[in-house]
């Protein structure tokens, strides 16, 4: 019997400890390396004691109830949960887990990558070389925006928007941050950031940096509203989720200039993205990789693993977010 559904291949670090501890029969992983269409999940969860589940799929109520009551612990492989039901999850005596810290460093420095990329039109440069445009060195050639002493915006300050602000230091930026709970004042001291409401982050930042959860108060929490009160010089950033933006109203003001550039990791409906973006030079576009290194995947399927592990062995599953006795 299939104890473990597992919705597509996943680094074998984690794959192992399912294994290891649970047999090779107990662990069935779809092989098809794409996105599990909603009929076949429904069908696969059937009788599933546990799921090991991604980001981009909605794990809700139908699903829980197509897999059947014994089913005991979704484990997301991902940090952010929006994507699962945890109430339904928890009515039905269902653990839900995700994989926080492991994936930290990998995405703060992604940002970073955006950051400067989007600063120093990286990707635009790249474009420019590789479709042999380039006539040679030119004193006023594709001029960026230097970001050595200017000033950060955080929208969202936990563990990925306490990364970003550390490495900033590097930079000499001043650093404000916006969140629905303010650090206490010995974290906002090691981290030189000072909290602001969210009119000073917008009007104050010349690099707005995004890393708040999505959830019913931070959806669409930048719209075109939002990008008038930016400065035309500043940047904005996403490496969280990509309905906290509103895409259409980011591409236009990209498009009047209302902000300088955009760098973003994450889509409102991905895997589409606005089309208008996908033709903006000044937008610099990553298929979702924030947590894509290979270190950071191994620990990140070895914590779902091991979420699940628990759980099956009626132990409290170690990043619970539903826990249920
Ligand atoms: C997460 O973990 O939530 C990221 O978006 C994917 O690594």
């Amino acid at each position: 019997m299939t104890r473990v559904f597992v919705t597509r291949p996943v680094p074998d670090a984690g794959l192992r400890l399912l294994e290891a501890a649970l047999g090779a029969d107990a662990v069935f992983m779809r092989q098809e390396d794409s996105a599990i269409p909603r009929n076949a999940l429904l069908e696969h969860v059937g009788g599933a004691e546990a799921v090991l589940c991604m980001l981009s799929e909605r794990m809700d109520a139908e699903v829980m109830d197509a897999a059947g009551t014994q089913l005991k612990v979704i484990a997301n492989l991902a940090v952010g949960y929006d994507n699962i039901d945890v109430e339904a999850a928890r009515t039905r005596g269902i653990h839900v887990t995700n994989t926080p810290d492991v994936l930290t460093d990998a995405t703060a420095d992604l940002a970073w990558a955006l950051i400067l990329s989007a600063a120093r039109r990286v990707g635009e440069g790249e474009r420019f070389l590789r479709a042999d445009k380039w006539q040679g060195w030119g004193p006023k050639q594709l001029l960026g925006m230097s970001i050595f002493g200017k000033t950060l915006g955080i929208f969202g300050m936990g563990r990925i928007g306490q990364a970003v602000a550390q490495r900033a230091a590097g930079f000499n930026m001043d650093v404000i941050y916006h969140d629905a709970n303010r650090l206490s004042p010995e974290v906002e001291t090691a981290l030189q950031a000072t909290f602001v409401d969210k009119e000073t982050l917008l009007a104050s930042s010349d690099v707005l940096s995004i890393h708040c959860p999505l959830n019913p108060q931070t959806r669409h929490a930048f719209t075109w509203t939002a990008f008038e009160k930016m400065k035309p010089t500043a940047i904005l950033v996403n490496t969280a989720r990509g309905p906290v933006v509103k895409e259409e109203d980011l591409c236009r003001a990209l498009e009047q200039g209302l902000i300088f550039a955009a760098g973003l990791d994450v889509y409102e409906h991905e895997p589409a993205v606005c089309p208008g973006l996908m033709h903006q030079e000044r937008a610099v576009l990553l298929p979702h990789l924030g947590s894509a290194t290979t270190e950071t995947r191994d620990a990140m399927a070895s914590l779902a693993a091991n979420n699940i592990i628990a759980a099956l062995q009626g132990r409290r599953p170690p990043n619970c977010l539903s826990c249920c006795g």
